[in-house]
């Protein structure tokens, strides 16, 4: 699966602009889904264009909150998602852990009422430049991966995103991605006590010259893309050749 995570970025032209170009040409084919994650105002328009006119391309939320009820201005719930036509929700990004100050307890709570909703989480996780150099990737990785509920993995695509490669042009080296993926699928099989498949994509600086590696690795079941998937071009190519 290829999933565009558009930030903060984006207009109804635009994206309507993007969804003509991209429809029109990308190679679609089942085992490779085109995930569009657009602005929250922008969900409601987009999954009617999609059911309307660009079916290949599947609808996915930024954010969701965990409750379904409570007097919170600004929410948005993971009902309101399933109504606007989503079908997947990013669940746990590095800048929303910051921002928001998201615990485990928080993720978990979304993870269960988006699954809820029969809404698919990408469950993002990944490590600081500051621990991975002081050698604490794979216990933040485990202590991230705490918040799915043992039932529920089965049910979450995990997003393995190191922060530093988000947004600064370095990308982690293949051998690097293929180690800590591996990592995350062993305690995925250990913490699911289940042979049950679960997908683990790659995100951080994704561009058009590092996708192929990337993505033909067999420790890698997707890449989620930031910056490189606002132009629907660039966006198609890497669909393409990945
Ligand atoms: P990037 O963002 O591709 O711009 O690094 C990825 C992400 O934050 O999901």
């Amino acid at each position: 699966m290829i999933i565009a995570n558009w930030k903060m970025n984006g207009s109804k032209e635009l994206i309507k602009d993007w969804m003509d170009f991209v429809s029109q040409n990308i190679e679609i084919n089942q085992e490779k889904e085109c995930i569009l994650c657009p602005p929250t105002c922008y969900l409601y328009f987009t999954g009617t264009l999609i059911k309307q006119s660009y079916e290949g391309i599947k609808l996915g939320s930024q954010h969701c909150d965990s409750v379904l009820s409570a007097p919170l201005t600004g929410g948005t719930n993971s009902q309101m998602l399933e109504d606007a036509g989503c079908e997947f929700v990013i669940i746990g990004h590095s800048e929303q852990r910051v921002h928001l100050k998201e615990s485990n307890q928080i993720l978990s709570d979304k993870l269960k009422s988006s699954i809820g909703m029969n809404l698919k989480p990408i469950f993002c996780i990944g490590e600081t430049l500051r621990q991975k150099e002081a050698n604490q990737t794979n216990d933040i990785l485990i202590q991230q991966l705490d918040a799915i509920p043992s039932n529920l993995l089965q049910k979450c695509i995990i997003a393995y995103e190191p922060v530093w490669a988000i947004g600064t042009g370095e990308n982690a080296e293949i051998s690097y991605i293929e180690e800590i993926h591996s990592f995350i699928k062993e305690e995925l099989k250990n913490k699911s006590n289940s042979t049950n498949y679960i997908s683990v994509v790659y995100g951080g600086s994704v561009n058009l010259e590092n996708c192929k590696e990337i993505y033909s690795s067999d420790k890698v079941d997707g890449l989620l893309i930031g910056g490189a998937s606002l132009d629907s071009n660039t966006f198609t190519k890497i669909f393409n050749i990945s």
